[in-house]
C-alpha cells in the first residue's frame, strides 16, 4: 500500500531540505513520494528502486509526464543497491524488513544523511523528530 497523498507534503517538511542533492526512495511504489520531492525540489536528484517492473514503468512515466529530469525509477532489490552517496533516503518499511533496513541499508550511510520512515519506526534508531496525525500515520526523521 502506498502513502496517503495528503502526508506527501509532511515528508517535505519533515525533510526540510536545505542543499541536499540526492533522494532515494527504496521501494519506491509507483512514485508518488519521488514525483512530490522532485516537483518541490527541482535541484534534487531522486531516484526509487522498485522490485516491480509494471511500478517502475509508472513511475518513469509519470516523471517524463511532468517533465521532471531530476525523477526516475530503477528495477532493482534495495537491499542490494548502494546508496551510500545519499543526503536523504526514504523507506515505508514492511515491519518484517525492519531488521534486515538497519543491518543491509542504512549501515553504509554517510554521516549526516537523513533517514525519514513512514508509519514504522526503524529498529535501532532514535527519530530526531516526529509528525503525526493525531497519533496516527507517524512519521520518522532519523540523522546518521
Ligand atoms: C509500502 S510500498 C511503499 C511505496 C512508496 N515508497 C510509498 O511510500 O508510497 C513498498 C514498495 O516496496 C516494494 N518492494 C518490496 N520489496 C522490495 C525490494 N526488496 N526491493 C525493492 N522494492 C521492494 C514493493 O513492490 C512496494 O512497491
Amino acid at each position: 500500500m502506498p502513502i496517503r497523498l495528503e502526508d506527501i507534503p509532511r515528508l517535505i517538511t519533515i525533510a526540510d531540505i536545505k542543499g541536499e542533492k540526492i533522494f532515494y526512495d527504496l521501494g519506491s511504489g509507483d512514485g508518488r513520494v519521488l514525483i512530490g520531492f522532485a516537483r518541490a525540489h527541482k535541484e534534487l536528484a531522486c531516484s526509487g528502486y522498485e522490485i516491480s517492473s509494471f511500478y517502475v514503468f509508472v513511475t518513469n512515466l509519470k516523471a517524463r509526464l511532468n517533465r521532471l529530469k531530476n525523477c526516475r525509477a530503477k528495477k532493482a532489490d534495495m537491499f542490494t543497491v548502494d546508496v551510500s552517496d545519499a543526503d536523504i533516503v526514504y523507506v515505508y518499511p514492511n515491519p518484517k524488513f525492519a531488521k534486515l533496513i538497519n543491518e543491509k541499508i542504512l549501515k553504509n550511510l554517510k554521516k549526516g544523511t537523513k533517514v525519514i520512515s513512514y508509519c514504522f519506526p526503524i529498529v535501532g534508531l532514535t527519530p530526531t523528530k516526529t509528525s503525526d496525525i493525531y497519533g496516527k500515520r507517524e512519521i520518522f526523521l532519523y540523522k546518521i
